[in-house]
């Protein structure tokens, strides 16, 4: 904020002295402030009557039970995009990335995405396949957090899926190498404009780089935000082999999955 205003006592010059002095003296306030303070921003949330309890799972499966919470998402008209994410990679060393990415699938086997390979998280999930996913979904109070390993979907299934969406989308991901640093905007649009001409009357092959990933999913949580802050988390453990016996406060669900609530 306090650059905007700085750029508009620039932008409107000496001939609006007082005007600029009110911004200016605006602006040095917030920046001696320095940061902006959020601490009253609060939210009402769910109240204890509507609060998220065990018998109100719709399955002991956490994938039908995720699939019931993304379809009422999706029926909510307050929520744009349902299946948006935030995706968190990391590198080698432990150096944590996150970005917005579009859920395309999910099922048994896990939840679908695609993107760039060889964009900065396409490196990473190289090196370190192991990625979390989160939902909000602001209007029903609730996240979904999953964690897992990502796998390449097969070649064939990235075709079908690069193919089948809009020509304009498909030029997008065959003018952009995702994550590389180029000259500025005209640089995507001639490029375009080129690959557009190339390919009026033919089929845009798919980059090679371009494809999906399926997470396949170790852990599932659930969170209802309530309004007194003692908000509901149940979170769906894979059990794998070499787990220790089931814990006191576990319980068995489907699948080969035991599930816990957890405290806020
Ligand atoms: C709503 C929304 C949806 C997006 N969907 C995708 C997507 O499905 N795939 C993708 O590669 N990037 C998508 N992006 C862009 C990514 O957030 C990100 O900028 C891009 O993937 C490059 O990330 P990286 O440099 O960390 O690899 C989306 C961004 C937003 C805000």
């Amino acid at each position: 904020m306090t650059f905007l205003l700085r750029r508009a006592v620039w932008a409107r010059g000496a001939g609006a002295y007082p005007f600029c002095r009110f911004i200016f003296l605006y602006s040095v306030h917030s920046s001696v402030a320095g940061t902006m303070d959020l601490g009253s921003m609060r939210k009402k949330y769910r109240e204890d009557q509507e609060a998220f309890e065990e018998n109100q799972l719709a399955s002991l499966d956490p994938i039908k039970q995720f699939t019931t919470w993304l379809q009422e998402a999706i029926d909510c008209p307050s929520i744009g995009e349902a299946n948006a994410m935030c995706l968190a990679t990391s590198t080698r060393d432990g150096k944590p990335s996150a970005r917005i990415v579009l859920l395309k699938g999910v099922g048994q086997e896990g939840f679908r995405f695609f993107t760039n390979y060889d964009s900065r998280k396409g490196k990473e999930l190289a090196f370190n396949p192991w990625a979390s996913i989160a939902f909000y979904w602001e209007p029903l109070n609730r996240q979904v957090r999953i964690e897992g390993q990502v796998e390449k979907v097969s070649e064939e299934e990235s075709e079908h899926y690069f193919h089948s969406r809009p020509k304009c989308s498909q030029i997008g991901a065959a003018v952009s190498r995702q994550s590389e640093v180029i000259p500025d905007r005209e640089y995507l649009r001639k490029r375009k404009i080129e690959l557009e001409q190339l390919y009026q009357n033919k089929e845009i092959p798919k980059p090679e780089s371009w494809g999906g990933y399926t997470l396949k999913p170790d852990v599932i949580e659930f969170w209802q935000g309530q309004t007194n802050r003692l908000h509901d988390r149940i979170v769906f453990r894979r059990l794998q082999e070499e787990d220790a016996p089931p814990e006191p406060m576990m319980h068995c669900a489907e699948g080969g999955w035991v599930y816990q609530r957890l405290s806020p």
